[in-house]
């Protein structure tokens, strides 16, 4: 009974652990992109500035002192004249392409993935410029280690989700405890009542039955006093029996299968109610087919079918029709009670179901009428595996289909 809960709410605690970890990572891997890209551009300028120095002009003449090795594993420095003409090298990382003054960093993916820093190289006592220099680096190592961080992250993701997973599992079945105990102890407690309440209110209606049975005992005014404590315990006992029918479905998680034809059933309950719908001039139909068979309980398929059939007999009026029908599709049997009645506002249609819910809630005391009807057909049909749909419109009638997976 409380799986679907229990299942909503496990999802639920995924999906937002599932969120805020996304989230978390995404960050994580924006900011370790961008500090060592950073890192990166910061190494260049500073070989840059310090290639600059070993570029000077000697008679005219550019000179480089390239003795020192100024360049680490993966990067190159180039010298170029005024006219970009290349004048030394260092490293193995050069770029093979012609100098670019604009921008000064720039990225390449020829012949592999390098960032190139160029500075412009001045003469150290005049301050006129004299060449350029340009220095880059293989982004090979840093495309390595975001996806190194990569492989890293989105498997920490998928075994937190893994392990959420598993202690939301945990988590939601230690949460639904209490729920679950409390509404056993609710459930036990209507079942023990109704069971109780049955034979004092048996006893009231005996009494008030034997004292009708001979009315001269009693004073004439009395006689509707009587009438009307028959009636309230009639009305009672049906409440009550109709509570311990909801309280032990609710209880029942297999209910006890055995084969039915429904075929049966269904003629049976036609004819059951045929003078009571022939008293208040309905037109009272059925179209059933041969031999419906079907695995459950022949007792509460009953129940449902005598509910809606009762519901349509009261939802109507002289001259309206009520149609049984029963069918097989290739997969399901489909029941339908169809009638020509009152109707339902669309927007009631979703409470009617309820327990107690009744559209009209003034007259219940007067019809008899306590709202489980419904509440006990959903839950009846939910224990076999089947579903009910209702389509109705006010002051046209309504339709209840019943379908059971075969
Ligand atoms: N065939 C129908 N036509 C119109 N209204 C209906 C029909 N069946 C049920 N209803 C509405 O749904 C409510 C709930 O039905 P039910 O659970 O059987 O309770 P009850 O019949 O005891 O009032 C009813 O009070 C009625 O307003
Ligand atoms: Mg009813």
């Amino acid at each position: 009974m409380f799986q679907k809960t229990r299942l909503q709410l496990t999802f639920a605690y995924v999906g937002v652990l599932t969120v805020i970890l996304t989230g978390f990572t995404v960050a994580v891997r924006l900011i370790f992109t961008r500090s060592l890209n950073q890192q990166l551009t910061v190494r260049l300028e500073n070989l840059a500035t310090a290639a600059t120095f070993n570029m000077d002009l000697e008679d005219g003449e550019l000179d480089i002192d390239d003795d020192e090795i100024l360049v680490g594993q993966e990067q190159a420095i180039q010298w170029f004249d005024l006219q970009g003409k290349l004048v030394a090298q260092q490293g193995e990382y050069q770029l093979n392409i012609p100098l670019e003054i604009e921008p000064s960093l720039q990225n390449h993916s020829h012949p592999y993935p390098i960032r190139s820093v160029t500075k412009p190289v001045k003469e150290l006592e005049v301050g006129e410029a004299i060449g350029y220099v340009r220095v880059s680096e293989s982004l090979t190592e840093l495309h390595n280690t975001l996806s190194r961080l990569d492989y890293g992250l989105s498997s920490g993701v998928a075994i937190g989700i893994l392990l959420s997973t598993i202690g939301g599992i945990w988590l939601t079945g230690k949460a639904m405890q209490p729920i679950e105990s409390s509404f056993e102890r609710l459930r036990q407690f209507t079942a023990d009542a109704s069971h109780e309440l049955r034979s004092p209110l048996m006893a009231i209606k005996t009494n008030a039955d034997v004292a009708l049975k001979y009315p001269e005992g009693i004073r004439k005014t009395d006689v509707e006093k009587f009438k009307s404590i028959s009636s309230a315990s009639n009305q009672m006992t049906r409440l009550t029996e109709n509570l311990l029918l909801l309280a032990r479905t609710d209880k029942i998680s297999q209910i006890e299968q055995k084969p039915i034809n429904l075929s049966s059933l269904l003629a049976d309950l036609i004819q059951l109610y045929k003078s009571q719908a022939e008293e208040k001039n309905l037109l009272w139909q059925a179209n059933i087919a041969q031999d419906l068979y079907f695995l459950g309980d022949e007792g509460l398929l009953r129940q449902v079918f005598s509910n809606l059939l009762q519901n349509a007999l009261h939802y109507t009026n002289a001259g309206d029709s009520v149609t049984l029908s029963a069918s097989r599709t290739s997969s399901k049997l489909l029941i339908k009670v169809e009638d020509t009645g009152i109707g339902i506002a669309a927007e009631h249609l979703d409470r009617i179901f309820e327990r107690f819910w009744r559209v009209d809630k003034s007259r219940s005391y007067q019809t008899g009428k306590s709202g489980l009807g419904l509440a006990i057909v959903r839950e009846i049909v939910r224990q076999h595996h089947g579903e009910i749909a209702v389509s109705s419109k006010l002051g046209v009638g309504s339709c209840f289909t019943v379908s059971f997976s075969v």
